[in-house]
């Protein structure tokens, strides 16, 4: 077993630290504060190759390997969780799909602007009723010859009015279950597509998430990704690899929260001494170490089992489970360390404890991540 990095990650790895520090931080407390999306920083991610990770360089990608995407997302996620949604919803949820089960015309057509950041994707599942339970979707496609037509709504979509390319799964024969259901191609001014107002969030507030409605939106048959009916299956393994992303940017938001942490308990002084000297401290510190080790070790061995063509289901799950808890964990106790400077903006600590919380909710909660993994060894 060789836990080395290569060079080439070790350069990614900087890379990414480098932009995040100097393109991502300058701002990030005002873009929080009044839910500024990062456009430009979005834009210059799209120029270094970090929108499009994992795509060939056959369609403009930087392909690179999951491992290289996982210590990218921790460095961008350190520092910025907006910007890092974004990143994440972009290779895994639309690049990865696209790539690996569009049509070789629908890949020529949007992978080059989608990787290369001239163009932001998103990925539709959620409905009003349909978050966690995923197959009672109530968006209809209804197949009339040569096209599709969809009505319904989707909520909480990241990138909701960003994004010029969109993947929307819907039902097409509802007696069919979710063996009815298809992942259709939606651009942004198709006619009957309407996007609804930006909702107020608690935490990423820099992030775009809008609910979306279809009103009789003619979406042409070559939209589809895949056979008729593949569309939920398509969803299950693209959230699969989403899975890993999103335990990296919660990994991210651990590790960030720590070493400013770490940093303060250095400089501030009480009770005669910097404050970890005191084991009360020292043990928080200690403690917040290992469980984001053991996070960064869960996220790393499910990019090592997708670059491997192994099965991920369960790895990505255990890891988005495990750093998700760590991030919230990890956040609330370094506001802590932080003391009354923790309860300030100026200190980044509360946005992070913020931002913390989705990773335990989007794409797929901590509860629906047990049914996965209890599912997967139970079948053992
Ligand atoms: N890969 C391939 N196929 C899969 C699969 C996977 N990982 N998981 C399930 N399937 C298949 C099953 O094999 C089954 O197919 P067959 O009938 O042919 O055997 C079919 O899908 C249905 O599976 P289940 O019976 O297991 O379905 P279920 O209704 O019990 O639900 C679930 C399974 C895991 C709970 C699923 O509904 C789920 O993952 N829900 C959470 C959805 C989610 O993550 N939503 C997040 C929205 S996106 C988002 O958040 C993006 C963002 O903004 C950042």
């Amino acid at each position: 077993m060789d836990f080395k990095l290569t060079e080439e990650h070790l350069m990614i790895r900087n890379a990414a630290r480098d932009f995040a520090q100097n393109e991502l931080l300058p701002g990030v407390i005002e873009r929080d504060e009044k839910q500024i999306f990062p456009a430009e920083q979005i834009k210059k991610m799209g120029e270094l190759g970090f929108m499009g990770m994992m795509v060939s360089p056959e369609y403009g990608g930087s392909g690179l390997d999951t491992i290289s995407y996982v210590l990218a997302m921790e460095e961008i996620s350190k520092v910025d969780a907006s910007a890092s949604v974004v990143m994440s919803v972009n290779n895994s949820l639309v690049c990865w799909g696209l790539q690996t089960f569009g049509s070789e015309e629908q890949k020529q057509k949007y992978l080059p602007r989608l990787a290369s950041g001239q163009i932001i994707g998103a990925f539709c599942l959620s409905e009003p009723e349909a978050g966690s339970d995923a197959t009672s979707q109530k968006t209809t496609a209804i197949d009339k010859g040569d096209h599709y037509l969809v009505n319904g709504t989707k909520n909480w979509i990241t990138n909701g009015n960003t994004a010029e390319f969109y993947i929307v799964i819907a039902q097409t024969d509802t007696e069919k279950r979710h063996k009815g259901i298809n992942a259709l191609i939606l651009e942004k001014g198709m006619p009957g597509f309407e996007i609804g107002p930006k909702e107020q969030k608690m935490g990423i507030r820099g992030s775009d998430t809008h609910s979306l409605m279809f009103n009789d939106v003619k979406v042409p048959k070559e939209n589809r990704i895949g056979e008729d009916g593949f569309g939920f299956k398509f969803a299950m393994k693209t959230l699969a690899g989403g899975r890993i992303g999103i335990a990296s940017q919660a990994l991210g938001i651990a590790s960030g929260a720590y070493e400013l942490a770490l940093k303060y308990s250095k400089e501030r002084k009480a009770f005669g001494t910097e404050i970890c000297n005191h084991q009360a401290i020292a043990f928080k510190l200690a403690d917040m170490a290992v469980e984001i080790e053991a996070a960064r070790h869960l996220c790393m061995k499910a990019a090592w089992d997708k670059d491997n063509h192994n099965n991920y289901d369960l790895s990505g799950a255990m890891a988005k489970l495990y750093a998700s808890k760590v991030a919230m964990d990890t956040t609330v106790e370094a506001v802590q360390i932080h003391g009354g400077n923790g309860y300030v903006r100026e200190y980044h600590v509360e946005r992070m404890m913020r931002d913390a919380k989705i990773t335990q909710i989007y794409e797929g909660t901590s509860e629906i991540q047990k049914i996965v993994i209890s599912r997967s060894i139970l079948s053992e």
